[in-house]
């Protein structure tokens, strides 16, 4: 039997505008992981189990099912390396919640292209990986950034230029945030084209919210680095505001980014894709149960507690 798994993530700062080349910060959240065993198997090549499929999933190269991210990691790995289809059942078993804004996909197809690998003893480091996961995500998000399969496939904190290999950046003291799920299942792929087709109406307008979110993604970072992240709630809330701006946000992510505040978080923000997914706030010890129990009342799906370090 051969394991492989991956974080969920979360952006920080920067979400959208890093599709057009601002940088953005993003960390992993490794509590919530997608998993997946590989076990071999009497029928010829991979299939594939999670849940949600009435049947398994033939991913071997033979296949005719092309436009599947899961049968795509298959593909793309055993092309890699120039491997036969093994004979191999993959199971696949996930805590991130799907089209959530929290890298479910990225992070599925690093742990199926893990523990394949891992089953027919082919090593793959995480430049592969991480190539291979992208390619993946060109099919789940149309033009990413690459920020999603990099945080979960170095599964470290990131500051991200697009186009540009990942730069780990220092955590100068740990902070917490509370994830706020919306309940909402939503498209990156069209909250990302929503943008573009924003920024072709309004260039200017568009660019300067752009310019507005690199200057507040390059001070969270001196923060962070800094080890003063108190200071973080206010970049986070005038984020929020650019990216309802840029009208990725929902009257459901509004309504916990603002039950987050006046429960005492220094700062809330929509995090990902938007237009539903998820919400982070900062918080402390003194405000972390408080904000956790403001956001289930206004109605979070699932309230989760995580710490950036
Ligand atoms: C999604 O987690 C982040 C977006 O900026 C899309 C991308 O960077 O590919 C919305």
């Amino acid at each position: 039997m051969a394991l492989g798994s991956a974080p969920a993530k979360i952006i920080l700062f920067g979400e959208h505008a890093v599709v057009h080349g601002i940088p953005a910060l993003a960390a992993p959240v490794s509590t919530l992981r997608a998993r997946a065993e590989a076990v071999p198997a009497a029928h010829p090549g991979v299939r594939i189990y999670a849940p949600g499929f009435a049947d398994s999933l033939p991913a071997d190269l033979d296949s005719n099912v092309v436009d599947n991210a899961l049968a795509m990691i298959v593909r793309l790995v055993l092309r890699e390396f120039d491997l036969t289809a093994p004979a191999l059942d993959i199971h696949l078993q996930s805590d991130i919640p799907v089209a959530s804004g929290m890298g479910s996909g990225a992070a599925v197809a690093a742990a199926i292209a893990r523990a394949l690998c891992e089953s027919v003893g082919q090593a793959i480091d995480a430049e592969t990986l991480n190539r291979l996961v992208y390619e993946v995500e060109k099919l789940h998000h149309g033009t990413p950034s690459g920020i999603d399969n990099t945080v979960i496939v170095y599964e470290k904190p990131v500051f991200f230029i697009k186009g540009e290999g990942p730069k780990p950046f220092t955590v100068g003291k740990p902070f917490q945030l509370v994830i706020g799920d919306t309940g909402n299942p939503s498209s990156t792929r069209a909250a990302v084209a929503a943008v573009w087709a924003l920024y072709d109406q309004d260039r200017v307008g568009v660019k300067d919210r752009f310019e507005a979110i690199r200057q507040l993604v390059l001070s969270a970072r001196s923060y962070i680095e800094s080890g003063t992240p108190d200071s973080l709630g206010g970049l986070m809330t005038e984020n929020h505001a650019l990216l309802r701006e840029l009208t990725v946000s929902s009257a459901e992510l509004d309504r916990l980014v603002d039950a987050a505040l006046q429960a005492g978080a220094s700062g809330a923000k929509l995090s990902g894709g938007g237009r539903g997914g998820i919400m982070i706030a900062l918080v402390n010890d003194a405000t972390r149960d408080r904000v956790a129990k403001a956001l289930q009342d206004a109605g979070a799906a699932r309230v989760v507690t995580t710490e950036i370090r």
